[in-house]
């Protein structure tokens, strides 16, 4: 594995041994701590954007396994701005032995890993948020084992994290559905990629408007933010669309009666997902967020080549 930039850049298969690693890795930690295999290792972190999850399960990934992170602020890099990308991609390459880069444009994380001669990492593009849905893949695999008859669900805008969603679930032969009202779909160069992926897998896939019909028999319910990072300027409108697709306790109530409810947070509380449901017995959503360590161990082992 050189970089991982895209879940569908990756085979079914190079997912599921991540997944079995980072498996191994969260069970290693909690036994007897994990031994240094990162040892020597920097991880540079570009941050374009704020993050929670995504700078601290990083950083302390590296630390658990005796390795450092560095944290370089949008201010600091002026990525594309101060300094072409290649310049930054090629500079950091003598530093650190890899790069982790959340940023606006997706080419932009694109263009490091084309100038990097060390692994880069999507900490989240505007269209795509892969290693939150090895995390994803981690939570459900463990409530519902290897199945591969399980309804995912996603309802809301058709974003960043719905498409790696939808790119995992197709991966690992999970039936895909999403709810989305018009004009917020998943792009159609994803959905035509993920059917023919599902071809392969066996994975069926089903979009529509209504989230009622889209939550039955569902044993996942995933949403998230109606307003991504970089789309501010659009909240009115956006907020004005979403709310008939609120994961509230009666759309939770239709799905089926061993769902789980995710999301990849931050959560607008009782905008994309009530209080009730966020804080109730389905969610499993800080399980989710503490799994992105385990995961992102999982791929920096495999980038390293050291497990
Ligand atoms: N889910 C996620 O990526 O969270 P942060 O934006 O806080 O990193
Ligand atoms: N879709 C959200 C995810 C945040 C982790 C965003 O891009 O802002």
């Amino acid at each position: 594995m050189e970089h991982f930039l895209d879940i569908s850049d990756h085979s079914p298969d190079e997912l599921q041994d991540l997944l079995d690693l980072a498996i191994h890795l969260k069970k290693e930690y909690f036994a007897t701590g994990n031994p240094p295999l990162f040892k020597g290792k920097v991880l540079g972190m570009i941050f374009q954007k704020p993050s929670l999850r995504t700078r601290v399960s990083f950083d302390m990934a590296m630390r658990h396994m005796g390795g450092d992170a560095l944290y370089l602020s949008p201010n600091e890099i002026g990525l594309g701005k101060r300094e072409s990308i290649a310049d930054v991609s090629r500079v950091l390459s003598g530093y650190v032995q890899a790069v982790m880069a959340r940023v606006f444009e997706h080419a932009h994380v694109l263009e490091l890993a084309k100038w990097s001669s060390v692994p880069v990492i999507n900490g989240l593009s505007d269209f795509s948020h892969p290693c939150q849905a090895m995390a994803d893949a981690l939570t459900i695999i463990e409530k519902f084992g290897k199945a591969k008859n399980l309804n995912v669900v996603f309802v809301g805008d058709g974003n960043n994290v719905a498409v790696s969603l939808m790119q995992i679930s197709t991966k690992l032969g999970w039936n895909f559905s999403i709810a989305s009202p018009e004009g917020f779909d998943i792009p159609a160069v994803s959905i035509e990629q993920a059917q023919q992926v599902s071809t392969g897998t066996g994975s069926r896939l089903t979009f529509l408007r209504d989230p009622h019909a889209a939550v039955k028999n569902a044993q996942v319910i995933y949403t998230d933010t109606w307003t991504s990072m970089g789309q501010e300027e659009e909240t009115a409108k956006r907020e004005a669309v979403f709310p008939p697709y609120q994961v509230n306790a009666k759309l939770v109530g239709e799905a089926d009666k061993d769902v789980i409810v995710m999301h990849c947070l931050p959560a607008h509380r009782n905008h994309e997902l009530t209080d009730e449901v966020a804080d109730g017995a389905h969610s499993v959503i800080f399980s989710q967020a503490h799994n992105r360590l385990h995961a992102q161990k999982a791929i920096l082992a495999r980038l390293f080549s050291v497990a």
